[in-house]
Formats: C-alpha cells, sequence, structure tokens
C-alpha cells in the first residue's frame, strides 16, 4: 500500500478547551497507482485527513503510513495541492514550478529541466515565461500540478482542485489532470463534493459519515477511461454510481 489509514482518529481541542471528534476510526489503504475519492458532508474531515497524509496534523489514535513508513512530521513525499493554486505572483511559472525543488536543494540545471518536462507534461509548454496573473483559472491549476508532480511525489492529494472554476472549465480540467496523472501514474487522493467528478475520476469513492467522519461505504468504479474523464461522461452507468453515492450520503433523511 502506497497509502494506509489504520483506525485513525483525529480529534481537535477548541479554542473553549472543549473536544471535537473530526474523524473517527478510519481505515482505508490506497494501492500504488490506484486514485481513489473522498466525498462527503462539509466539515466531516476530509481535509483533515489529507492534512494527517502529508504530517501537517497527527493522528490523535492509530497511524498513517506512506510506503509503509508512519508519518510523523511534514512528509516531503507528498504533494498537496489545494483549491486555491497559491502560485507566487512574484515568480513566473516554470519558477513557480520550480519551487518545490529548490527548497530540496536540486541543482537549478536539474531543477530547471524537470519544471519543464512537468510544464510539457501539463500543457503548459511556451507559458515558462508568463506570470500568474496572465494565465487563465483552468492554467494556474496545472501549473499548481506541474509544480506538485515535480517533486516526483510518491502520492498526490487533491483537496477540491476545481471547485472554483465554471461548469466547462472544470470539465476541460478534469479530463487533463486525469491524463496527467495517469501517465505520471501517481497514486491520488481526491477530495470533492461533487459526486459525478468523483466517478469520472475515480478507481474507488470512499463515502464519509457526517462529523465525526468515518466510512460509510466504499465504492468500485467498475468503467474504463479512468485516464478521460469526458469519455466516461457519456455512459449511462455514471449517473447509477452517483446516485448510489448519493444514498450513502442520506441527504434527504437529515432535511427531513
Ligand atoms: N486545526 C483545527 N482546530 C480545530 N478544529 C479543526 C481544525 N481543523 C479542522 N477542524 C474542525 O474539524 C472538522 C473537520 O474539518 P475539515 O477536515 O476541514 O472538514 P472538511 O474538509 O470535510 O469540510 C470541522 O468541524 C473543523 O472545524
Ligand atoms: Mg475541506
Amino acid at each position: 500500500m502506497v497509502l494506509e489509514f489504520r483506525s485513525v482518529t483525529k480529534e481537535f481541542t477548541g479554542r473553549s478547551g472543549d473536544f471535537l471528534t473530526a474523524v473517527k476510526d478510519v481505515s482505508l489503504g490506497v494501492k500504488e497507482g490506484e486514485f481513489v475519492s473522498v466525498v462527503g458532508p462539509s466539515g466531516c474531515g476530509k481535509s483533515t485527513l489529507l492534512s494527517m497524509t502529508a504530517g501537517l496534523y497527527q493522528p490523535t489514535r492509530g497511524e498513517v503510513l506512506v510506503s509503509d513508513r508512519p508519518v510523523t512530521g511534514p512528509n516531503a513525499h507528498v504533494g498537496f495541492m489545494l483549491q486555491k493554486d497559491l502560485l507566487l505572483p512574484w515568480r513566473n511559472i516554470v519558477e513557480n514550478v520550480e519551487f518545490g525543488l529548490e527548497a530540496r536543494g536540486v541543482a537549478k540545471a536539474e531543477r530547471r529541466d524537470r519544471a519543464t518536462a512537468e510544464m510539457r507534461r501539463c500543457h503548459l509548454e511556451g507559458f515558462e515565461n508568463h506570470y500568474p496573473y496572465q494565465l487563465s483559472g483552468g492554467m494556474r491549476q496545472r501549473a499548481a500540478l506541474a509544480r506538485t508532480l515535480a517533486i516526483d511525489p510518491e502520492i498526490i492529494l487533491l483537496d477540491e482542485p476545481f471547485s472554483a472554476l465554471d461548469a466547462q472549465t472544470k470539465l476541460i480540467l478534469q479530463n487533463s489532470f486525469a491524463g496527467t496523472i495517469a501517465e505520471s501514474a501517481k497514486t491520488t487522493l481526491l477530495i470533492t463534493h461533487d459526486l459525478s467528478e468523483a466517478v469520472l475520476m475515480s478507481d474507488r469513492i470512499v463515502v464519509l459519515s457526517e462529523r465525526p467522519g468515518s466510512i460509510v461505504a466504499e465504492i468500485a468504479i467498475d468503467l474504463p477511461h479512468r485516464d478521460q474523464p469526458l469519455k466516461r461522461r457519456v455512459m449511462p452507468e455514471v449517473n447509477d454510481y452517483a446516485a448510489q453515492i448519493f444514498r450513502h450520503l442520506r441527504l434527504e433523511e437529515k432535511a427531513a
């Protein structure tokens, strides 16, 4: 397993000293090259799971392992990408893509080679010398993906990377990300509140309950074209899978 959660519980202490259980007893394994999405209600602990994978938080109970090593602190083998691209406005795109390599002390020439290769893979060739403000929202997200991949992580974590984009940009970007990720063969954990996005992009979907988040269902997506969500999109099974996940979220009961 590239990623493993073993009975992970995470409690936070609020400002007034009260306990809040964000995640409860989550056990999950993600295999090499697998693409797993996590869906669940807002505040159920999805981002907390990613933060623990990146080593930004420690579990209260249980453990998180990346490539069989317990995560005990910020982990250089994990690439983390958020909804906001966090590109540095004063650096051009290739310098932004190089950023993680620079922090790791990679020499300038190698850094530039790797960043340029990742930019090509993310369809950003020719934009090396542009600045973030000169790029569209979709292109900035591709640059953020290139930066994430440039460090050659063992796993990539994507926390709602498409949620700020309009519907069509989103479809095109999902397709572009899926192709790039399949080509790089990276193990991926995606958080999304978009059920069809999860079906279009994943090998498997994990559904979490309301807080404290625990796993209520795991659904394997048995469809071809994981590298081309636009092809999956026209398949009738996509709606069946989305409906299945929707039922696990039990929204009608909550609305009643
Ligand atoms: N650093 C923190 N300190 C205290 N509470 C936190 C902290 N981080 C997250 N939480 C709480 O944990 C719960 C889960 O948060 P989060 O993982 O961000 O949910 P999601 O990503 O599913 O919306 C929320 O109630 C949130 O307020
Ligand atoms: Mg979140």
